[in-house]
């Protein structure tokens, strides 16, 4: 079988050698246009006039367009309709485009774009979390809250409670290929739209709306993407139309890129958090009421703000059994580039949050962190008592008790624990955190109708199999994996399976690649069409064999009829010879979910992706500089479909989730200019900050929802076991004194100081 294999990446070889081709490597035709935005300086402000004639007189400039010069839709909302391409009177954040130049080369479009004398008259931005709150700046018309049981009640009669905040700072995508789009104009005013975007289908219809065509016009295709991180989900829209409109418009190609600076500075990042809590628990830490107040920045517009801070709240419990929570969700809005989807989609924040509220409780109670949590955990099913989440889903599929047994043994964490004791103890400036953190979450769309997929596979009649879905490869290794299931499906090796890619002629109405579904729901409608053409050619060799649709199987290659074998590509000949249609779509849509998100009711998942982590860390009293020493973790990928690809992701989305704790951090000034806008300034982990000491498995039991071949979502879970890292930092703070530091995120080496010294106040 080609599933569980642990086959390399599809284009493992091509990345490794840069022959890969990513958007900005197609060869391009001749007389190719290229394009950079002019931006806002100020953060805030009314746009009162501006002057390009230095613009349009710079070498190579061919056209400058302001909004004046859009015919229809300026608009790159992937949501509100409240994100103009260019601005139009007011200006909502430091990046904002105010023009686009088309020049003769990419450098030329981005000096000349420097050269516009644009007159601002500038207000008071609201930055900060605080600011938005003062001015009551805000998406929806005042927060969403979501509850089970009784809280405030629980509360009052609470054996003891606590209360605190956390800070939990936002992320920078840092795909390494920047966001980049190609615009082909075609025959009769249609184009072709290459982008490097984890959503073709918003694309083209986003495209659609600018140029004034129906969504037929357009087709929009992408191979591949160098990382998206959900920072292509959106964000890729501006892009994409301005090519479309300089294309129609000039008549020639038009392509553009952000440089990085320019990416970091336009492009929406995580949201940053700040999460309140007061809890209600017994000398156990077992928690009796819980009430969080999730204060969300959203940025100036509402892009996909409202589901990343319904994820958050969704993930408020993360693996928890909660009788009596309350959970209130302020979206704001503010003078910052727009939060976009970011791996985990808020989920990680809402873990954070809960996950401080065991460290408090650990601490103030003088207990291991991992006891105060196993008294908290889900039980694991089969279970007699049905326990439901915040939200009134029940979880079924419980298995954190026992894979949190199997975690602490492989990683002999008590012993490690005791010996860090005892290293603390003994060291003055050194000191030693673990912790052990678990992640449950929650596997679909909470926007039920955009889990669906479709496919469309064809056979040649040599035997070959051209494969398409509507998944989009961005390094998660989605295309083999899917590969790996066609080839399966037809019993041939996964060699014999083109993957194509990903193109709206081909699968239309697609949903982004995002909410680690890209298999579930790509896997199955492939696995559809598929099987309508295995179907077909049983049918027709059983008729010929006069043999039962029984007695015909493929597998090794080969197709068996009754008694005789031939080859697939002789079966899929024979095939061809009757006129049996060897060329198919496919569809699937989740099973079993629905959900209501304003009564914050229902069961939005069609079942939870478990896994956990312990990290071990040390940290320097007097710098505050840190290290990761190891981490241990054990995840759930279900019924790997290829466990080399599934360690890739946990590995990488463990080393992303703890880079977000702790080096990364955003910086903006207070006139919201971001002043980490290059690898100079922002510090993404390198290889150099993998653990020395790494071990990652696989749980491996099937997955008991009926899912391709019993898999489980694996692309964003991971990442929240990083979070295990700045436990285990809290944890070796805890070492320096009495007092309970509360450690805020990320954990920057100046934040590790400020708490340890808090600690020992
Ligand atoms: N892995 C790599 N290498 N590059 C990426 O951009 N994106 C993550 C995750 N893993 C990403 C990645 C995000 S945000 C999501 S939602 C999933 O992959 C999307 O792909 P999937 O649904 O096929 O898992
Ligand atoms: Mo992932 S944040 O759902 O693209």
């Amino acid at each position: 079988m080609s599933v569980a294999k642990p086959l390399p990446h599809d284009a493992a070889k091509l990345h490794v050698t840069g022959a890969a081709r990513y958007v900005d490597d197609i060869p391009t035709p001749a007389n190719t246009l290229h394009i950079a935005f002019g931006v806002s300086k100020p953060a805030a402000g009314r746009l009162m006039s501006m002057d390009l004639s230095a613009v349009r007189t710079a070498p190579g400039v061919v056209a400058v367009y302001t909004a004046d010069d859009l015919a229809f839709a300026n608009d790159v909302s992937p949501s509100n309709h409240d994100e103009p391409l260019l601005a139009t009177d007011a200006v909502h954040y430091a990046g904002q485009p105010l023009f686009m130049v088309v020049a003769t080369s990419h450098l030329a479009a981005r000096h000349a774009a420097r050269l516009g004398q644009i007159e601002i008259e500038k207000t008071d931005p609201i930055l900060t979390i605080e600011q938005a709150l003062n001015a009551d700046s805000r998406f929806e018309d005042g927060p969403r809250i979501y509850q089970k049981g009784d809280a405030a009640a629980a509360l009052q009669q609470a054996h003891q409670t606590l209360s605190g905040s956390i800070n939990i700072g936002g992320q920078e995508h840092f795909y390494l290929e920047g966001q980049a789009a190609l615009a082909l104009p075609q025959d009769n005013g249609d184009m072709v739209v290459h982008s490097s975007t984890q959503h073709p289908t918003e694309i083209q219809h986003k495209v659609a709306e600018a140029l004034g065509v129906h969504m037929h016009a357009i087709r929009v295709e992408t191979r591949r993407m160098g990382g998206g991180f959900g920072g292509k989900e959106s964000q890729g829209n501006a892009l994409a139309i301005a090519c479309a409109v300089a294309a129609s418009k000039t008549g020639q190609p038009c392509k553009m890129r952000y440089d990085r600076d320019d990416d970091m500075i336009i492009t929406g990042k995580r949201h940053d958090f700040r999460i309140d809590y007061t809890v209600g628990f017994d000398a156990k830490g077992k928690i009796t009421a819980l009430d969080f107040t999730h204060f969300t920045r959203c940025g100036w517009g509402m892009d996909l703000s409202l589901p990343v801070a319904d994820r958050a709240m969704l993930h408020a419990d993360n693996a928890y059994h909660l009788d009596h929570i309350r959970i209130t969700s302020h979206r704001l809005r503010t003078n910052t580039q727009s939060a976009t989807a970011f791996r985990g989609f808020g989920g990680p924040q809402g873990i954070v949050g809960i996950e401080r509220v065991m460290d408090h409780i650990a601490h103030h109670l003088d207990a291991d962190p991992l006891a105060v949590r196993r008294a908290n955990y889900y039980a694991d099913a089969p279970s007699d008592q049905v326990q439901t989440t915040p939200y009134h889903q029940p979880v079924k599929d419980g298995i954190i008790n026992a894979l949190t047994d199997r975690l602490v043994a492989s990683s002999d964490y008590a012993a490690r624990r005791a010996a860090i004791e005892a290293w603390n103890a003994s060291q003055p400036i050194l000191k030693r955190g673990i912790a052990l953190t678990p992640v449950k979450f929650g596997i679909s769309f909470t926007l039920t109708h955009l889990n669906q997929a479709g496919a469309l596979v064809h056979v040649y009649n040599d035997g070959s199999i051209h494969l398409n879905h509507g998944g989009t490869e961005m390094g998660q290794g989605l295309f083999q994996k899917i590969a790996q299931v066609a080839a399966c499906r037809f019993g041939v090796n996964v060699s014999a399976v083109k993957i194509t890619a990903t193109d709206t002629g081909k699968v239309p109405n697609t949903s982004a690649t995002a909410a680690s579904s890209g298999t579930d729901l790509n896997g199955m409608a492939v696995q559809a069409a598929c099987d309508t053409i295995r179907d077909r050619i049983t049918a027709h060799l059983a008729q010929v064999h006069g043999v039962a649709p029984e007695a015909v199987t493929f597998a090794g290659g080969m197709v068996t009829v009754g008694s005789e074998k031939i080859t697939f590509a002789e079966a899929v000949m024979s095939a061809y010879l009757a006129r049996v249609s060897l060329s198919s779509t496919g569809f699937y849509k989740t099973p079993d979910i629905e959900w209501d998100r304003i009564t914050g009711r229902g069961s939005p998942f069609f079942y939870f992706a478990y896994g956990a982590a312990v990290t071990e860390v040390v940290i320097d009293t007097l710098t505050g500089e840190n290290r990761i020493l190891r981490a241990d973790i054990l995840h759930d990928a279900g019924a790997s479909l290829n466990p080399a690809l599934d360690i890739g992701q946990i590995e990488g989305g463990y080393v992303q989730g703890a880079g977000w704790l702790t080096t990364e951090e955003l910086v903006w000034d207070d006139q919201g200019a971001l002043k980490t806008h290059a690898p100079s300034t922002y510090k993404i982990p390198a290889i150099s900050d993998r653990p020395d000491i790494f071990n990652v498995a696989l749980w491996d039991q099937p997955n008991p929802a009926q899912t391709v071949y019993r898999s489980k979502a694996v692309g964003e879970p991971p990442l929240m076991l990083g979070i295990s890292a700045f436990m285990a930092l809290s944890d070796a703070v805890r070492a320096c004194g009495a007092t309970y530091a509360d450690l805020q995120a990320p954990a920057t080496a100046e934040a590790v100081l400020d708490a340890s010294l808090k600690a020992r106040a």
